[in-house]
């Protein structure tokens, strides 16, 4: 008898003490064994909410969702491992363009990546659009593309292995109300990441309505609980806070955003996405101790280029194969000319996902080609009639809803109007 029982943990934190750490690991290992009921856990998951976790509980909780499975191991790699975590918005395609281009300047890149959810993408169905590319591999497929010098960079699924009770306690939190806590939310994260073996991460944490969290204090909350994360486990943890008042590119929707990735690859595409992808490269090859290669020098020689090709064929795609075109896409135009002021990436994102590239629940199919091509970016001009976006989808059924969605998403202020341009990397945190 280990003496511990729910409700005394429940009410605890109720009450607002601090959970010990027996206590933790007792109802995290018991739900995730499914000995302690989801109407408990969500009873305590809404305490949280409310009472919060100091950093040493944030810690243990962490620490006992990375036990609750399989702690991934790269350590004895010749290159250093290091990784990127977004915390998700809006035309982010930068894992792809980032995670070959930084394999390209001498470190090992073991993603883990996740599916689209609500308004935001997920990378492994975009890398899904390039037909015959995998997003399963087993740990010894992973390990075997780590260690080839001529990869070394992998973008995939995390096995039911890793972190198995944040999976059941997340499904929950998405039930209950209980996404929004920044203890819950850094936990979830950062028990994935540091369970995926990675030597040091640098995390982009999202700020402005495209992002989990709307506030640029919550963020740069978040950003700092999950830098004491990775310390207190021993990885080297940077995050930057970045701009997702609007989306990132031109593109936002699976085959889309690979084509514009590819476009960065070859040298080009837009300056805002080329800009966060040499921002985080620049971090992440700061914390591998790599300082002596310029990554804009492998965007613009090829050698990016060359090292996406490789990845892309180790998990069976064809970097070579056309990508899908939706059956249909319909135009929206400006209503008058002048400067676009302002172009809202949530409402970018829903639109997208009720065009089908993104998913309302876990588990809906996407389709591959659906989604928007952005004309006229924020401080651009437009004159009067000129497309703004292009929706593309396979289901004409679903531009209405689509066009719903869009219908405040961008102002246009009058020709001459100066629209500030916004920076995208806000601030850093480090611990
Ligand atoms: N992504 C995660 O992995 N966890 C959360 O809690 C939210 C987004």
């Amino acid at each position: 008898m280990s003496g511990l029982d729910a409700v005394s943990i429940i009410t605890a934190k109720r009450d607002g003490r601090a959970l010990t750490d027996a206590q933790i690991d007792w109802i995290v290992a018991g739900f995730t064994a499914g000995r302690v009921p989801d109407e408990q856990m969500a009873a305590l998951l809404m305490a949280i909410v409310f009472r919060g976790l100091d950093r040493a509980e944030t810690s243990r909780w962490t620490a006992a969702m990375i036990d609750s499975g399989s702690r991934l191991d790269f350590s004895d790699l010749p290159r250093p491992t290091v990784d990127k975590h977004s915390t998700g918005g809006v035309g982010d395609k930068i894992t792809l363009p980032l995670t070959p281009l930084v394999a390209a300047c001498g470190a090992a890149v073991p993603q883990l990546s996740g599916r689209a959810l609500g308004h935001t993408g997920g990378t492994l169905d975009k890398l899904e659009a390039i037909p015959g590319w995998r997003a399963q591999l087993s740990s010894a497929r992973m390990r075997e593309i780590l260690a080839d010098p001529d990869v070394s960079a992998v973008i995939c699924a995390a096995g039911d292995d890793l972190a198995p009770a944040d999976k059941r306690i997340y499904a929950l939190r998405d039930v209950t109300g209980t996404v929004e806590s920044i203890p819950l939310l850094a936990s979830s994260i950062m028990s994935k990441k540091i369970a995926e073996g990675t030597a040091a991460l640098v995390l982009d944490v999202k700020v402005g309505s495209g992002a989990f969290l709307k506030e640029l204090s919550q963020s740069r909350e978040l950003a700092r609980v999950m830098v004491e994360l990775g310390a207190d486990a021993g990885v080297h943890t940077v995050a930057l806070l970045t701009d997702m008042q609007t989306p990132l590119g031109r593109t936002a929707g699976n085959a889309l955003e690979v084509a514009e990735a590819v476009e960065v690859l070859a040298g080009g595409g837009p300056a805002d996405v080329v800009e966060l992808t040499l921002a985080l490269a620049r971090e992440m090859l700061a914390l591998a101790g790599i300082d002596a290669i310029d990554p804009a020098d492998a965007l613009a020689d090829g050698r990016a280029m060359d090292r996406w090709r490789s990845m892309i064929r180790a998990q069976g795609g064809d970097p070579d194969a056309a990508l899908p075109i939706a059956r249909h896409v319909e135009q929206l135009c400006a209503q008058d000319s002048g400067v676009l002021r302002r172009l809202d990436a949530m409402a970018v994102g829903v639109a997208a996902r009720h065009l089908g590239a993104g998913r309302a629940r876990q588990g809906d199919p996407v389709q591959p080609a659906a989604g928007i091509d952005i004309h006229v970016k924020p401080g651009e001009r437009v004159v009067a009639g000129q497309p703004v976006l292009s929706l593309h989808t396979d289901t004409p059924a679903a531009l209405s809803a689509a066009c719903a969605a869009l219908e405040d998403a961008w102002d246009i202020a009058s020709p001459g109007t100066a629209v500030p341009a916004s920076s995208l990397v806000i601030d850093r945190v480090e611990a």
